[in-house]
């Protein structure tokens, strides 16, 4: 297979359509939840996520969707209006399930809405970190047993979807940077330099918020990792980088793949100290 021009028309149509033609068009209403037994429910309860969840997904989904109908390329409008719809999907998903199990959420308020660009670029790097390590954390969840198989496999799903957001946001980015004059691309970079940034900061303050007693539940990341058992740093990281190469396995390998989060976990993995027992997850 060729390789591809990134920033080509050819590049545009192939990322685009990978994504419109990989969609499951699955419907939340006729997911039949499976039975929990007590101590599954209470576990189930007892993560402190499902508030952040519930929120954030609704809050992407707008903002997707706006960037999606203010976008002028019909190809690129129409595949960036289905992601925020499967957006839109998770949050129908994870409000039903926390309805059936009686799991109590607190809704925050309408959000403003940002500058259309702005509020997808936010999107996509936050996205492009949160699935990196969500895809460790669900790997954890399923060898622990912390949760039962069946449920592991009504949400296998969403995690594949958030694959192809984040491959469709790296194929994106790379195409407008490519798209983007020479003589603006300092700007150009600048503004998504800053955009990654603020997501690397918002991410690094919920990773010390786990370690405060403030109870809020937006830590979701370091106190989902403490339930799932006895796992030593470095052995996460590697699993998230497993992880992350099996999700993105089966998309076109011409198209560009998410870089920040495995290089930022490469280099965290260099200051991270050696097992003393290998293979602890
Ligand atoms: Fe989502
Ligand atoms: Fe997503």
């Amino acid at each position: 297979m060729r390789d591809i021009d990134f920033g080509s028309p050819e590049h545009k149509v192939l990322f685009c359509r990978d994504f419109i033609d990989s969609h499951d068009p699955f419907k939340p209403e006729h997911i039949r939840w499976p039975d929990l037994d007590a101590p599954t429910l209470a576990r189930l309860k007892a993560l402190p996520v499902w508030t952040e969840a519930v929120n954030t997904e609704y809050e992407t989904a707008l903002k997707v969707g706006a960037f999606g109908a203010a976008e002028k390329d019909p190809l690129m409008s129409e595949a960036i209006i289905l992601q925020g719809r499967e957006e839109e999907r998770h949050f129908r998903i994870l409000e039903l399930m926390t309805a059936h199990y009686g799991i109590p959420v607190v809704r925050r308020g309408e959000p403003k809405a940002p500058e259309p660009e702005w509020g997808f670029l936010g999107v996509g790097y936050a996205e492009c970190f949160d699935s990196f390590f969500a895809f460790g954390l669900f790997a954890l969840a399923r060898r622990s047993g912390f949760f039962p198989r069946a449920l592991i496999d009504l949400f296998e799903p969403i995690l594949q979807e958030e694959a192809r957001h984040i491959l469709f946001f790296a194929n994106w980015a790379k195409y407008r940077q490519q798209r983007t004059p020479l003589w603006a691309r300092p700007a150009h970079s600048f503004g998504n330099g800053l955009a990654a940034s603020l997501q690397v900061v918002n991410r690094l303050k919920l990773a010390f918020n786990a370690g405060g007693d403030d109870g809020v539940d937006d830590n979701f990341m370091m106190d989902a990792k403490r339930a799932f058992g006895d796992v030593s740093a470095r052995s996460f990281v590697e699993l998230c980088l497993a992880e992350n190469e099996r999700r993105m396995a089966p998309y076109d390998p011409r198209l560009a793949r998410p870089r920040l989060a495995p290089a930022a976990a490469r280099w965290v993995m260099r200051l991270l100290p050696a097992d003393r027992q290998t293979a602890a997850a």
